[in-house]
């Protein structure tokens, strides 16, 4: 793959910049590709781009989200019209545009869950971090220097994403679990479940955190029923380790893959490259032997 893939907004947690180095220990080919934890489903974009499934699962608790996905990619030029629709009201508001930001999300928490009323809170709020209070009602604030993404290049990224996934891609709003019986050999889940220790948040309604344990034991599932998988799961930034490794008795590798300089290292004014752990399910391994490490930017553990 040259360069990124399109993405519909910047999402926190996506792994679009990670792509090229995940994309590598896919098989070349396979039946489905499945994403449990699909955020803003960049891995299936990526897959999509280089032709590598024949079709595409979709899947995120956080069902308004899913919407987003189905919409951009069903529907895109409904989506680009309405996000437009709500992207130049905030000129109404003058120097204080980013108040049409609370009227959204009021909007929004009021009943009017819509794909684009979510997607303008995305690409507008700090970070395109989605957070959810205890009471479930969407509470992040707005990142007041921007506009969020301009409607033109949005209308041409979900184009361009429609063009790859639609017609082969199903979409639901499950927990994991309920993901993995649908599962068979010869499809590929690629899991980026909510990083641990930063989203093990109580009460919120989409970040919950997926406890460790409970995780372990799931992923025993797809071993029985020897389906290949990938998994994003921790990190390690300036020397510190985020979240434990998963049980040597899964028979998974990990490998590390180099995410680039931390931003929130950089404005605490020190320069630490962020390692991202992927695990490679027993059978895609010797794949792993074939990666050339200039290429991979990737450091092996054991
Ligand atoms: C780290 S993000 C995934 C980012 C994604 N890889 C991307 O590139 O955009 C984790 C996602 O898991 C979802 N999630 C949290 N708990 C879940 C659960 N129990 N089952 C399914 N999805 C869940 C969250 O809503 C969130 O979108």
């Amino acid at each position: 793959m040259n360069g990124k893939a399109p993405h519909i907004v910047q999402y926190q947690g996506s792994k679009r910049k990670l792509a090229p180095q995940i994309l590598q220990y896919m098989p070349e080919k396979f039946n489905r590709l499945i994403e449990p934890f699909s955020g803003m489903a960049a891995i299936s974009i990526a897959t999509a781009m280089e032709h590598r499934a024949d079709s595409y699962v979709i899947n995120d608790l956080n069902k308004a989200l899913v919407e987003i996905l189905k919409e951009a990619i069903e529907n895109p030029s409904q989506l680009a019209a309405d996000y437009r629709r709500i992207w130049d009201e905030q000129f109404l508001y003058g120097d204080n545009h980013a108040e049409h930001f609370y009227v959204v999300r009021d909007r929004f928490n009021n009943g009017q869950e819509t794909p684009a009323n979510l997607l303008y809170l995305i690409a507008r709020c700090v970070k395109g971090a989605v957070r959810y209070g205890g009471n479930g009602k969407f509470n992040q604030s707005p990142d007041k220097r921007r506009h969020g993404t301009n409607p033109d290049t949005l209308e041409q990224n979900i184009y361009v994403i429609s063009n790859l996934l639609k017609g082969k891609t199903s979409y639901f709003a499950l927990d994991y679990h309920d993901v993995f019986e649908m599962a068979h050999p010869g499809d590929l889940v690629y899991m980026d479940p909510p990083y641990q220790g930063v989203t093990n948040v109580r009460d919120n309604r989409y970040f919950s955190g997926v406890p460790f344990d409970e995780f372990a034991e799931a992923i025993k599932v797809l071993n029985n029923k020897q389906v290949d998988y990938l998994i994003s799961y921790d990190g390690v930034c300036g020397g510190k380790e985020y979240g434990e490794d998963l049980p040597e008795s899964l028979g998974c590798k990990k490998v590390m893959l180099n995410a680039g300089l931390s931003s929130q290292a950089l404005l605490l004014g020190k320069k630490s490259t962020t390692f991202e752990a992927l695990y490679i399910s027993e059978s895609l391994i010797p794949l792993s032997h074939t990666i050339p490490k200039q290429l991979s930017f990737m450091e092996e553990m054991a």
